[in-house]
């Protein structure tokens, strides 16, 4: 039931809102699927920024959008997102997506980390064209601990509402600590 999954949300929202064309950027690559999917999301005519600080993830991304027959699409970075601000000017990007935690299948102890994603989101508001949206996929628990979730949502509270929409979604019976997707839509 491929609905109930995170990722399958974030898509929906992000694929209501996306113009073609566009500039996009994937601030967690990992494997690259969200890089896929925003490079199909893109066309022809657009331009996705993809970013991880781990070689091997660049490798697997790189096979995969080579598949896909996406490779001239999407420029890899191996840098942290947290530098986003030194590939992107502020104000000419139309959606960034976040999807937090450590590579699927890779090494659990190197993962996303509370300062530097605080430090990625906020550059990664600035980077948002008036009109753009940002999709967070926020995990916490096990391997992840509490303190990045916590870190973030205090920060997106607090962000002006004049400025910013800013929608929480929940999974109300699920336990083990589900993700928490975010959307955040830049007036
Ligand atoms: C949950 S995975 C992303 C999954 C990916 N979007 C996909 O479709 O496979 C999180 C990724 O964030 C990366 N990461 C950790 N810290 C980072 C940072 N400061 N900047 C960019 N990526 C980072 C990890 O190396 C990991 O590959």
């Amino acid at each position: 039931m491929k609905q109930s999954q995170i990722t399958y949300w974030c898509h929906e929202v992000i694929r209501s809102q996306a113009p073609k064309g566009g500039l996009y950027v994937d601030a967690t690559m990992g494997n690259g699927k969200d890089t896929v999917f925003l490079c199909g999301l893109a066309g022809e005519e657009g331009k996705v920024l993809a970013f991880d600080i781990q070689a091997c993830a660049l490798d697997e991304a790189k096979t995969l959008l080579e598949r896909e027959g996406y490779a001239g699409r999407a420029r890899l970075i191996l840098d942290g997102h947290e530098n986003m601000d030194q590939y992107v000017q502020d104000g000419t990007v139309d959606v960034i997506c976040f999807n937090f935690g450590y590579l699927p299948g890779g090494d659990h102890s190197i993962s996303t980390l509370p300062q530097t994603s605080l430090a990625a989101v906020s550059k990664g508001l600035s980077a948002l064209k008036s009109g753009g949206m940002m999709s967070l996929c926020i995990y916490s628990g096990k391997d992840t601990g509490f303190e990045e979730k916590e870190c973030l949502m205090e920060y997106l509270k607090g962000l002006p509402a004049k400025d910013f929409t800013v929608i929480e979604n929940k999974y109300l019976n699920r336990g083990n600590h589900p993700p928490s997707p975010v959307f955040l839509f830049k007036r």
